[in-house]
């Protein structure tokens, strides 16, 4: 497994205190509040549970499963939501969080739903995330780190539903994809 991997971007104790930082960013700006906080899985899971253990307000979690059309390494912007939330976001401050922005399609179409609903305010709290990317004029409130524009896995991210189990974040080989 290892072997696929031609560079490890960040360690996971890099990435533990990168969460520690954002836990605390978060629980500062929603004192007093207690808002609903939306994992979309699959890739958000693994940064979902550790930043939910370093957020000190009380929460609501919930969880959604969107899938967006096109191959698996590039998004075409269509987004299908594929697992709703239990919960209504209506009059609830809601707080999404993301594994990775790339083109921003994904979240743009999340937070225009969430909007919809009538949720009081959104905002995005996004581990990685790659600007260079961008084909919609989004950013998270909260990001954790900027990435250059390669395909990585770990910590949640996958290829082919592989490499999510990784404590750490690493760049994928192009070959294991392209071939
Ligand atoms: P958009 O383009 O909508 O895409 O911002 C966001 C979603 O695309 C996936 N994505 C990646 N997944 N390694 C991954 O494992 C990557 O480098 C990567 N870039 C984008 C991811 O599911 C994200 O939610
Ligand atoms: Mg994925």
């Amino acid at each position: 497994m290892q072997n696929d991997i031609r560079e490890v971007l960040y360690r996971a104790e890099q990435i533990q205190e990168k969460v520690r930082e954002l836990g605390a960013a978060v629980s500062r700006d929603y004192e007093g509040r207690n808002p609903l906080v939306i994992c979309v899985l699959k890739g958000a899971f693994i940064f979902m549970a550790d930043l939910a253990k370093n957020i000190t307000v009380p929460i609501a979690l919930d969880f959604m499963a969107v899938s967006s059309y096109g191959n698996s390494t590039r998004s075409s912007g269509e987004v299908r939501i594929v697992k709703d939330l239990d919960t209504s976001v209506e009059g609830r401050d809601v707080l999404i969080v993301e594994d990775i922005i790339d083109s921003g399609l994904t979240l743009s179409y999340l937070i225009d739903v969430l909007e919809r609903r009538n949720a009081l305010s959104v905002r995005v709290v996004a581990l990685f995330d790659k600007p260079g990317r961008r084909t919609v004029d989004l950013n998270a409130d909260y990001t954790g780190f900027v990435i250059p524009d390669a395909f990585v896995v770990g910590y949640g991210l996958d290829y082919a539903e592989k490499y999510r189990n990784l404590p750490y974040v690493g760049i994928l080989k192009p070959e294991i994809y392209s071939s």
